[in-house]
């Protein structure tokens, strides 16, 4: 199959897929930032795949001679304005019985995850919220994917959902929010949210490892909405 990934960032998903297609397939990654491929770029040389290569450019705009029989992306349609049109410009790239397949984060059900019990993690999911928001984000676009792929008049699209979730004392996810929390910061701070003292992100693990044990309620990540359609075949 011959792939390509909207928005790779460092790689995962365009990875994932050329490990998956084998050496007679090919995936090519995009994304607007050239600098994020370079570290896309190292990864795929490390893991040895030569069937994998990035282009730097916007994937609303970039021209394709050869279409494709899969189209992906995960968590990259949330940032652009028009999520509808780049997929119906996109459409335009699949082959018949072509796959089109995004990923997208939804925020608006993360917010309805707080609980009395639980200050701390609330205070975070309000933070991540808000500074999704002031980034121009649609932060429902998970949910919105199914209407997306309709008003792109792709067919109907499958769905799934999936939100990593957890509380026992070993978990990772504490450090996973706290990293996290770690790379959000100087937006944080950039539009006035939250300090870095009020982050606290040092201390931010072992405080939310604590609220779950008094509280017994556990962690739920950012939900993540998949959506894939197939083209007609000829
Ligand atoms: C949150 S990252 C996701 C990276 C990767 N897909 C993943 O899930 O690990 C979003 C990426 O989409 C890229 N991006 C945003 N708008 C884009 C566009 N119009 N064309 C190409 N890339 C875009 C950003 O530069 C960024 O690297």
């Amino acid at each position: 199959m011959r792939i390509l990934d909207i928005g790779s960032g460092s790689g995962d998903v365009a990875l994932t897929a050329a490990k998956m297609v084998g050496s007679t397939g090919e995936v090519i990654g995009v994304d607007v930032n050239g600098e994020i491929l370079e570290t896309a770029k190292h990864r795929a040389k490390k893991t040895g795949l030569t069937n994998i290569s990035f282009i730097e450019g916007d994937a609303r705009t970039l021209e394709w001679e050869d279409n494709f029989d899969a189209i992906i992306g995960r968590l990259v349609l949330m940032y652009m304005a028009k999520p509808t049109e780049t997929l119906k410009e996109l459409k335009s790239y699949l082959k018949p019985g072509g796959i089109i397949a995004f990923q997208e984060l939804d925020l608006t059900l993360f917010q309805s995850l707080t609980h009395p019990k639980t200050p701390i993690m609330n205070q975070l999911m309000q933070w991540i919220c808000e500074v999704f928001q002031r980034s121009g984000a649609h932060i429902g676009m998970g949910l919105e994917l199914y209407r997306t792929f309709i008003d792109a008049e792709l067919p109907e699209p499958k769905l799934d959902f999936a939100a990593p979730m957890g509380g026992d004392q070993l978990w990772s996810g504490y450090q996973y929010i706290a990293n996290s929390f770690r790379s959000v910061l100087p937006l944080l701070e950039e539009y006035n949210i939250a300090s870095a003292i009020e982050v606290d992100v040092e201390t931010l693990a072992d405080r939310l490892r604590k609220e779950m044990m008094t509280a017994k309620r556990p962690i739920v990540l950012t939900p993540h909405v998949t959506a894939w359609t197939k083209l007609p075949s000829l």
